[in-house]
């Protein structure tokens, strides 16, 4: 009889959760919108944009120069690592979540993040646990795949963001009709922007246990991001960065700008702090100055330091800020909505002592498309302990130019198109355009382009060395 008490105490325990985050997500929902009905013109003013001072984006090799104290354990066992983990595969060709696409030898980017917290627990023997945002469209698969750590030497835990209603542009009404009790097409929903997380973190719990558990800092990164490990040196530097006796709340991690990152988010000094922006808040009259790479030199890489106790304070005093991002979409029905979202860099202005640091290309390896992935599958990287780093082999650090056409686009025919992956260490550009396939061991050197037009078909034989090459018709090399 008590154990069946226990069960049905434990059941409605667990609906009155439910039921009351649902109630909880309501009220952000309505606040968000309220915000956006409110919103007049865009939200910055141009004449009041300055440079960043001098000292608060400082160059990562500065930081490197202090070099790292013996309590460098102390320090990771005050971290948690964050992977921002509530986007699917979508944009290349897959079905669930991105965290879940194989990236290098048969690892995803969950296997690689887990592998490399767990080298760092061993190496230092430290306890950083790591912790997955996820959102109602990855929530599922993920926690199935995570059985597969439960013997890995990484504490992992997972909070949900929010699930909000898409907007009917014209009539700004949502799509949907309930806060989600009943069952609807999951195209009326969406996830709000990985702004979401101080809110979802903190209404979960976790991020109270954490702080109880003796954890003081979040590093925070896309989970897309191959070149997001943990830094000690930046470590280092928020840890023991005391400026008039208060602590560095929160780092952003940027990177120079070349002509490829044009639409990158960048900082400046705005109303007396450092803020992110965003081309999406520049007026139309200056976009062209926002991506010019003189005057707006560096961009946010979304690699984010932050303090716990920052997030909980801001969240308890309702003081967290950040722009709305109006992204319009359009439904499968031909329905045209707004989906409201935020930024989790944009809250940069909410933080005490906030700063920036200008860290190498190498932090920032993103894989959004397949021609992404085929660089970091060859031999332009080596693997260890789930870091990439740039093979010694190649003789100069930028990577090359790689633009695959769209017989390419999903991972699964972008697999059957190479029988193995290219030598690559010595190509510059290349372009690939219609049905190509490649055999075994061909080696790209300088600039190829391979473009086989409509109804022709070129195999690169196994062997092949392509060297400054257009190949174009039928294959003749
Ligand atoms: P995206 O891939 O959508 O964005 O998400 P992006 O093109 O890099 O550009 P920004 O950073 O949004 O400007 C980046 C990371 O954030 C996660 C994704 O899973 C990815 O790891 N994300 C995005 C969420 O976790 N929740 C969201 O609502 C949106």
């Amino acid at each position: 009889m008590d154990a069946k008490r226990q069960i049905i105490k434990t059941m409605l325990a667990c609906f009155l959760k439910y039921l009351s985050e649902k109630i909880l997500q309501s009220k952000r929902f309505k606040k968000l919108f309220h915000r956006f009905l409110q919103v007049k013109g865009p939200s910055v003013e141009w004449s009041k944009i300055h440079r960043p001072p001098e000292d608060s984006i400082q160059p990562y090799e500065k930081i490197v120069a202090r070099g790292l104290p013996d309590s460098v354990a102390e320090s990771l066992n005050k971290l948690v690592v964050v992977k921002l983990n509530g986007g699917l595969g979508t944009s290349m060709g897959c079905k669930g979540p991105k965290s879940l696409i194989s990236v290098r030898n048969e690892n995803t980017f969950l296997d690689l993040t887990v592998q490399q917290i767990e080298h760092l627990n061993k190496t230092y023997n430290t306890d950083v646990p790591l912790v997955l945002m996820n959102s109602f469209n990855t929530d599922e698969d993920t926690k199935k795949i995570l059985q597969k750590y439960t013997h890995h030497r990484v504490k992992i835990h997972t909070f949900n963001q929010s699930r909000y209603p898409r907007i009917n542009k014209e009539s700004l009404l949502p799509v949907a009709t309930d806060m989600g009790m009943t069952g609807q097409n999951a195209d009326v929903w969406y996830p709000p922007g990985h702004g979401d997380i101080y809110a979802s973190f903190y209404n979960s719990g976790l991020l109270d246990q954490l702080i109880a558990e003796g954890k003081e800092y979040i590093f925070v990164s896309n989970i897309d991001n191959l070149g997001a490990t943990v830094d000690l040196h930046i470590l280092h530097h928020l840890v023991s960065r005391v400026p008039n006796g208060k602590r560095c709340e929160f780092i952003m991690e940027v990177t120079d700008k070349t002509r490829a990152d044009v639409k990158g988010g960048t900082l400046i000094q705005y109303d007396g702090k450092l803020r992110l922006l965003e081309i999406a808040q520049v007026p139309k009259a200056h976009v062209d100055e926002f991506k010019s790479v003189t005057k707006f030199k560096i961009f946010n890489t979304n690699n984010l330091w932050i303090s716990l106790g920052a997030i909980k304070r801001l969240q308890e005093q309702n003081a967290m800020d950040m722009e709305i991002i109006v992204n319009p979409k359009t439904l499968d029905g031909g329905q045209n909505v707004i989906q409201l979202e935020t930024a989790v860099g944009a809250a940069i202005k909410s933080f005490d002592n906030a700063m920036g640091i200008n860290v190498p290309r190498s932090r920032f390896l993103p894989v959004k498309t397949v021609s992404d992935l085929l660089l970091v599958m060859s031999n332009l990287y080596s693997l260890e302990a789930g870091s990439l780093t740039m093979s010694q082999k190649r003789e100069f650090p930028t990577t090359p130019h790689i633009k695959l056409g769209s017989s390419f686009n999903k991972v699964q025919e972008y697999q059957n198109r190479f029988e193995s992956i290219p030598d690559m260490l010595e190509l510059d550009h290349l372009t690939v355009s219609g049905d190509v396939t490649f055999g075994k061991q061909v080696s790209l050197k300088g600039t190829v382009i391979i473009i086989a037009n409509h109804g022709d078909r070129i195999d690169i034989p196994a062997g092949t060395i392509l060297e400054n090459k257009i190949v174009s018709g039928n294959l003749r090399i």
